[in-house]
C-alpha cells in the first residue's frame, strides 16, 4: 500500500545513501517545491544541508521575513539570507521590456547564488524541487517555451557550472502530493496551499519600469487584496491572484482635492495546470470592497480595476 509516510521513509533512505556525509546547497525561494525538498533533506542528513535564500527586493510583503523565520528559526536549518535587493534593483533600473527584465533576474540570480554557494566548503551536491511534470516538460519541449519559463527559477545550467550533483527528492510527485508531503513534514497549511508564485517576483506585475516606489505600493495593494480574499474564503479555489500596479497614473477626487496616483488592476485566475486559465467570477459586490479598501488604504493608487481576460489569449502575468 503506497502511503505519503512510507514515501517519505523511503526519500530519506535515499538521499542519505546519495548524499553520504557530503554537504548540500539547496536555493530556497519560499515556494512549496523548494520549501519541501529542503525540510526533507533537511529531516535526511540536518546541519549537512545550507540553504540559500535570494532576496531580490521583488518579493511580497512579509515574504523575506516569513522564510528566514520559518526555516531559520522554527526548523532550524542552516539557511543564508542573500540581501540582494540593490543589485538587483539597480540592474532593473531604466529596464522595460519585459524578456529583458526576465534575463537580468535570471543571470543575477545564478551569480549571487553561486556567490554564496562557493563559500559553502565541501558542498557536492545542489538540492532542486523538481517534480515529476517539470522532468516530463524538460524531456518533451527541451530548450522550448516551458524549459525558459523556469530556467532561472530552477537555477538551470548551475550544477554542470559548478561541478556538483542534483538531488530531487520530489523528482517523482506531482504537485498534490509535493502538498500532502509537505503537510507530512509539518508545513503550516497556508504555507503548503499557497498559490504560484513567479521567479521574477513583482518585476512581472508592474509592467514597464520598476521603481522603488510602485513596488512598495505594488506590494501593499497586494496584501489588501489578498486578505480581502482570504476573508471571504475565496483564496483555495484560486489558482492564482494578484494585483499588478500599471505604468499610468490617473486622475481622482479625495475629500476637497484631486489626487493624480497610479491605477492597477486585480487578477485572478482559476487554472489546472497554468497552461489555461479562467477569470475568476468575484460578485461585484467583492469587487466594490476590494477596491474602496485598496484606494482608502494604500497611498499611491487611486483607481482599482478588475482583469477580465482569460488565457489564451491573455497569459496569467501581465508580462
Ligand atoms: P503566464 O503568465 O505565462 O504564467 O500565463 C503561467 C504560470 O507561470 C508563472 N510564470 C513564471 N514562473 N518564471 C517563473 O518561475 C517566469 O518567468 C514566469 N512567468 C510566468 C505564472 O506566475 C503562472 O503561474
Amino acid at each position: 500500500d503506497w502511503t505519503m509516510d512510507a514515501y517519505r521513509e523511503e526519500a530519506i533512505r535515499q538521499i542519505r545513501e546519495q548524499v553520504g556525509d557530503k554537504k548540500v546547497i539547496c536555493g530556497l525561494s519560499g515556494g512549496v517545491d523548494s520549501s519541501v525538498a529542503a525540510v526533507l533533506i533537511h529531516e535526511a542528513i540536518g546541519d549537512q544541508l545550507t540553504c540559500v535564500f535570494v532576496d531580490h527586493g521583488l518579493l511580497r510583503k512579509g515574504e523575506a521575513e516569513e522564510v528566514v523565520t520559518m526555516f531559520r528559526d522554527h526548523y532550524n536549518m542552516q539557511l543564508i539570507h542573500a540581501d540582494e535587493q540593490e543589485l538587483f534593483l539597480g540592474e532593473l533600473d531604466g529596464q522595460s521590456d519585459p524578456e529583458t527584465k526576465r534575463k537580468i533576474i535570471g543571470r543575477l540570480f545564478i551569480d549571487v547564488f553561486q556567490k554564496h554557494a562557493d563559500k559553502i566548503e565541501g558542498a557536492e551536491f545542489l538540492a532542486q524541487g523538481t517534480l515529476y511534470p517539470d522532468v516530463i516538460e524538460s524531456v518533451s519541449f527541451s530548450g522550448g517555451p516551458s524549459v525558459t519559463i523556469k530556467s532561472h527559477h530552477n537555477v538551470g545550467g548551475l550544477p554542470e557550472k559548478m561541478g556538483l550533483k542534483l538531488v530531487e527528492p520530489l523528482r517523482e510527485l506531482f504537485k498534490d502530493e509535493v502538498r500532502e508531503l509537505g503537510r507530512e513534514l509539518g508545513l503550516p497549511a497556508h504555507f503548503i496551499g499557497r498559490h504560484p508564485f513567479p521567479g521574477p517576483g513583482l518585476a512581472i506585475r508592474c509592467p514597464g519600469e520598476i521603481t522603488r516606489e510602485k513596488l512598495d505600493i505594488l506590494r501593499e495593494a497586494d496584501a489588501v487584496y489578498i486578505d480581502q480574499i482570504r476573508k471571504h474564503g475565496l483564496y483555495d479555489e484560486i489558482w492564482q491572484a494578484f494585483v499588478a500596479i500599471l505604468p499610468v497614473r490617473t486622475v481622482g477626487v479625495m475629500g476637497d482635492g484631486r489626487t493624480y496616483d497610479y491605477a492597477c488592476a486585480l487578477r485572478a485566475v482559476t487554472s489546472v495546470d497554468g497552461m489555461t486559465a479562467d477569470y475568476y467570477p468575484f460578485s461585484h459586490e467583492f469587487l466594490g470592497e476590494t477596491a474602496t479598501r485598496i484606494i482608502n488604504e494604500v497611498k499611491g493608487i487611486n483607481r482599482v480595476t478588475y482583469d477580465v481576460t482569460s488565457k489564451p489569449p491573455g497569459t496569467i502575468e501581465w508580462e
